[in-house]
């Protein structure tokens, strides 16, 4: 019956590399998404003055580690956790392979093994909407995170356009398929009023929220979409061509940050 209710985070458990190699669908979070999200990260951390080298982050729902990397990039000093240890392991092969100092841990986000208070920062990102319980895992970022701390998200709106397009042409639709069936459902996505809300219950402040946009237009995604499924290209090329950045529009996808009160 639970399974029934989850999405299908088995997708995550392979045991090969599913999220640097160009080929995969997850390295499309490197080429598609980190550009838009970490950008918007990055404005935010230096319009609050909080971005200071060296300061704590804790990734949840890290999985092989594209946002921690884009993280310690910007100079945090990086934690990582995901309840795929097959996900955790890639993570934590490629860090050491590319000589970047990262702490990756198994767990899920309803019950995070560190202390009260414990990190400047904390992002939880295209995670949300995976998760068992979301109100556990907002209650468990905010407990970890230090007073006057910021939260960073990115998760899938609820609306006509996401069902259209990341439930059913996404996974529904064999003709333009890019996901597993169930890899995202439906009723697990949050609108963003819904998401502000069950953030101010465990006291964390929305600052902003902006939408994650596409630089393409629908027909072009469904060409591209085609070529894929036609065998004409991999997952390489749609990386290449389908890229998101921040604009005004949150029918889709959303990011945003919030603060912890004081
Ligand atoms: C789409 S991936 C996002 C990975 C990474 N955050 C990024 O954006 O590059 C979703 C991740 O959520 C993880 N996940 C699923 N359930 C979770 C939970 N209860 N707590 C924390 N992470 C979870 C999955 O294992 C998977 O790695």
């Amino acid at each position: 019956m639970l399974a029934q209710l989850t999405t299908n985070n088995t997708v995550y458990d392979a045991d090969t590399d599913i999220w640097w190699n160009p080929d995969e669908l997850f390295h499309m979070l490197k080429t598609c998404v980190n550009p838009a999200r970490v950008g918007f990260f990055e404005r935010i951390l230096r319009e609050q003055q909080c971005y200071v080298p060296n300061k704590t982050l804790l990734d949840v729902g890290c999985g092989g580690g594209i946002l921690a990397e884009a993280f310690a990039g910007l100079g945090f000093s990086v934690t990582g956790i995901d309840p795929s240890a097959p996900s955790v392991a890639t993570a934590q092969r490629h860090a050491d392979s590319q000589g970047v100092d990262i702490r990756y841990h198994i767990g899920a986000g309803e019950q995070l093994p560190f202390a009260d208070n414990s990190f400047d920062y904390v992002s939880c990102c295209d995670v949300l909407e995976h998760v068992q319980d979301v109100d556990a895992v907002l209650s468990e970022i905010s407990r970890v995170l230090k007073p006057g701390g910021l939260f960073f998200y990115d998760t899938i709106n609820r609306t006509w356009l996401s069902w259209l397009f990341l439930i059913k042409v996404a996974q529904d639709w064999p003709r333009w398929a890019f996901m597993q069936p169930n890899q995202h459902r439906y009723d697990r996505f949050i609108t963003p009023a819904e998401l502000i809300q069950k953030m101010a219950e465990t006291g964390l402040a929305n600052g902003q929220t902006r939408g994650m946009v596409g630089n393409y237009n629908i027909l072009k995604t469904l060409y591209f979409l085609r070529q894929r499924t036609a065998g004409r290209w991999t997952y390489r090329h749609l990386g290449e061509r389908m890229l998101m950045r921040e604009g005004r529009d949150t029918n889709l996808c959303y990011m945003g940050w919030a603060g912890k009160d004081r």
